[in-house]
């Protein structure tokens, strides 16, 4: 049994596999409307969520499947103090697979040993997001055509955006990607991600503060929302969350072939103006997060065509 809780829980190769079969789900997705058939996934969202959780619902459904769960913890009998741990074993008994959100970083790691099924972290904490990385990983692979040799800015909240964390870890494995660290000094990527991820693997990257004269260097701009939820200050939240908007005007020196990204939701980050702009993928980042997650679904019920 597998469970995909980080992002390096796949390798190159089970990415490349997943790719794959995503990008012929798109192709032809009446072909896969039955496999899953019979089969039930559970959505356990201790915290919000509105893409990530519809998407993994919308995934089983169009994979002929069914879908059970609940969307915030006070509906869930964590509201009378039951553990994570209990909750998952018990789910484990009604459903072939469990998506899992949790605020506490390690959430979904403990809920896996306790799992008779497996068990995808659909995002813990400011930790890992690893669904999220596979959509933003097949976006990058459909608009680029590579996931090597590409110059990523990823802009905002550094510190507690769990999307970065997951994104660099598993851009990291491609060969020649640079990283362009845009942030705020008191949102700065965390150094356990420099130490453990980029100085380990040699990863060029520099940390900086204007978003303006990065851009014209990026291949990809990853643009992220301040996460006010994990901030322990309204102040602080509130000081910071306006640090970068990107407009039309910040895009002047931007190369023709950038590709725009956003986990999304969006708060201010990205002015509505930048929506029509050709470069803007964060709309088609989220439909193909249905895609992939289909493709994971699959793969980790162990069903094919
Ligand atoms: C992200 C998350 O939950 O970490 N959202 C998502 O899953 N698409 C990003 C965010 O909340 O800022």
């Amino acid at each position: 049994m597998r469970h995909v809780i980080d992002p390096m829980d796949l390798s190159v190769a089970e990415v490349d596999e997943l790719l794959a079969l995503a990008d012929d789900i798109i192709k032809d997705k009446s072909r896969y409307a039955e496999v899953c058939h019979g089969k039930k996934l559970a959505t356990l969202f201790f915290e919000p969520s509105t893409r990530t959780r519809l998407s993994f619902e919308a995934a089983m459904m169009e994979l002929g499947g069914n879908v059970l769960g609940f969307s915030e913890a006070a509906s869930s009998s964590a509201a009378k103090g039951e553990s994570v741990g209990d909750t998952v074993r018990v789910v484990s008994c009604y459903a072939d697979i469990i998506a899992m959100r949790h605020p506490k970083e390690g959430a979904p790691m403990m809920a896996s040993m306790k799992s008779l099924v497996p068990i995808i972290n659909a995002g813990d904490g400011g930790h890992n997001h690893p669904t999220q990385t596979l959509t933003d990983i097949l976006t990058i692979h459909r608009e680029k055509g590579r996931l090597d040799n590409l110059t990523i800015g990823c802009c905002g909240d550094l510190m507690f955006g769990r999307t970065v964390h997951s994104l660099i870890k598993a851009m990291s494995r491609y060969e020649n990607v640079k990283f362009i660290l845009i942030s705020p000094e008191e949102l700065k990527i965390p150094s356990y991600i420099k130490t453990e991820v980029l100085k380990k693997q040699n990863i060029e990257y520099e940390e900086v503060t204007s978003l303006e004269e990065a851009i014209p260097k990026l291949d990809i701009l990853y643009m992220t929302r301040v996460q006010r939820e994990r901030f322990f200050n309204e102040a602080d939240y509130v000081r910071l969350k306006d640090s970068y908007i990107l407009d039309k005007a910040k895009l002047k020196g931007a190369s023709k072939d950038l590709a725009i990204l956003h986990p999304l939701p969006r708060v201010n980050e990205i002015s509505t103006e930048v929506d029509n702009d050709p470069r803007a993928k964060y709309f088609d980042q989220a439909l193909n997060g249905k895609y992939i997650r289909m493709a994971l679904i699959m793969k980790l019920l162990g069903l094919s065509i």
